[in-house]
């Protein structure tokens, strides 16, 4: 009797791990017996004719014990956690009651069925395989998740929501990048609505003006981090808050101071063209009389005049000029100074057989 006691305890001790095997459908102890008493069973009775311990009637002979399986969620467990066996995915708490085992959830008083993170079976049209609740689905590796749209938030399956749309905790938005639930899903400070200028980015990114560390902060691929802000690219321009691409072509229409993008262009009277001092050449702007240079062979000779082009110091920046004996007289005539033949056009000593001009 005392070892039975000794076993009860160890048994008490396991019984909150989860209560495997099937329910047992005999009676028969098959412990001999001449009376009732030999069989030290609770539950048990000697049966006359096979002289063997057999379990009362609602008992079941299992693991040497004679037990009444509960029929409840919540029924008393205090005899054996066998008992919980009579509730599938159920095991038998500490204090002693058959409670649905963790991922799984109270139906109809007596079943336990899958819920989040509980077990289930793929694709079963079985009410008992499949995961309880409308918002939860049995995924192909057999566990239970929240269905498309939904958010697994603690226990519970809750409904994503939208920008701009009724929400009641962070995680409905969090789908949405970089948001954050103020009443309804917001963007964070300094993000806003990807939309805004893409209509298929459904997150919220930095936008013009927001600080940044590298290009990929910015939300956009027009953007770039320039001086720790979010910037129009250089394929991009800025206006009304918004970036847009810049006129490629020379001669094509434009909107903007800053719409086009060949270099040296501008818009003039609604049309890209090279800036003063430049002119176009094969589709770009090349240096021309006047323009700021480094070197003499950026200094292009516009076509239609017979001039030679070659930089030369005029601090602070050299800049494209004649040289002497190709001569624009008007430019001449305007622009001359006595300075000039100070300054040689490679910063030497001038040349006294030639005449510098600095315009
Ligand atoms: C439950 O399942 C979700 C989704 O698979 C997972 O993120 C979460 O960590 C799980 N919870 C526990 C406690 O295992
Ligand atoms: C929620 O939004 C309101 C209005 O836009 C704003 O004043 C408030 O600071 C926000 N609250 C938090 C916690 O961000
Ligand atoms: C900027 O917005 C204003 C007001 O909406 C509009 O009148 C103007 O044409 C816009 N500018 C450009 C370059 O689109
Ligand atoms: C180039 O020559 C054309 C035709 O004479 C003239 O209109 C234009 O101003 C010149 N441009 C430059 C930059 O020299
Ligand atoms: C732009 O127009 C001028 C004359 O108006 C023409 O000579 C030139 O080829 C054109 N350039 C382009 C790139 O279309």
């Amino acid at each position: 009797m005392y070892t039975y006691v000794l076993i009860l305890q160890l048994v008490a001790v396991s019984s909150v791990l989860a209560v495997r095997g099937e329910i047992s459908t005999i009676k028969n102890l098959k412990y001999p017996c001449s009376k009732t008493s030999d069989c030290g069973v609770e539950y048990a009775y000697c049966h006359d004719g096979y002289q063997q311990c057999v379990c009362y009637e609602s008992y079941w002979a299992d693991d040497g014990l004679c037990v009444r399986y509960a029929a409840k969620v919540g029924e008393s467990c205090a005899s054996s956690f066998l008992v919980c066996k009579g509730i599938k995915n159920s095991y038998c708490s500490t204090d002693n009651k058959c409670e649905c085992l963790w991922g799984y959830t109270k139906v109809h008083d007596n079943k336990c069925y899958p819920t989040l993170n509980g077990t289930c079976v793929f694709n079963s049209f079985l009410t008992e395989g499949s995961c309880y609740g409308d918002d939860k689905i049995c995924s192909e590796d057999s566990k239970c998740i929240c269905k498309e749209g939904y958010v697994q938030h603690m226990r519970e399956c809750v409904k994503k929501v939208d920008f701009g749309k009724t929400c009641s905790s962070d995680i409905q938005c969090a789908h949405l990048p970089h948001s954050y639930c103020n009443t309804t899903c917001k963007c964070r400070p300094t993000y806003l609505d990807g939309r805004f200028y893409d209509s298929t980015l459904n997150k919220c990114v930095k936008g013009l003006d927001a600080p940044c560390e590298v290009k990929t902060d910015c939300g956009y691929y027009f953007m770039d981090c320039t001086n720790r802000r979010c910037q129009c690219n250089s394929e991009h321009y800025e206006v009304n808050d918004s970036c847009r691409i810049k006129v490629t072509q020379l001669n094509a229409t434009c909107y903007h101071y800053n719409d086009c993008a060949v270099p040296n262009s501008m818009c003039y009277n609604k049309q890209c063209r090279c800036d003063w001092n430049y002119f176009e050449e094969g589709g770009k702007c090349v240096k021309g009389l006047h323009a700021p240079c480094i070197l003499d062979d950026e200094c292009k000779k516009n076509n239609s005049e017979d001039q030679v082009l070659i930089h030369g110091p005029n601090t602070p920046v050299y800049k494209c000029k004649l040289v002497n004996g190709h001569v624009k007289v008007e430019t001449v005539r305007q622009k001359f100074d006595n300075k000039a033949a100070k300054y040689s056009y490679d910063g030497n000593s001038p040349d006294q057989n030639k005449l510098y001009f600095v315009f």
